[in-house]
């Protein structure tokens, strides 16, 4: 599980996030590219957009599932 006092800045506030043991695999960009993006700088992903819709909810949270070092969260929205 993602831990959100590692989350990367550049994340868009809500519920969805990545953190820094992202490895820049694509897998969640690819999946979900209406929510995630690439950094190519800095070499990591981050939420672009919250999804919001039912659909774009089922599509982010199969990117946290389907990302093979676990950098996805989604309890961005306990943060304060
Ligand atoms: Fe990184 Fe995981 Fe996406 S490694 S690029 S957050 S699928």
């Amino acid at each position: 599980m993602a831990d959100i006092k590692n989350k990367y800045p550049e994340n868009k506030k809500g519920k969805f996030y990545v953190d820094r043991e992202c490895i820049a695999c694509d897998a969640c960009v690819l999946t979900a590219p209406d929510n995630f993006g690439m950094d190519e700088n800095d070499g990591h992903a981050f939420v672009k957009e919250q999804p919001a819709t039912p659909e774009g909810e089922d599509l982010c949270r199969e990117a946290m599932e389907g990302c093979p070092v676990e950098a996805i969260g989604n309890n961005g929205d306990e943060e304060e």
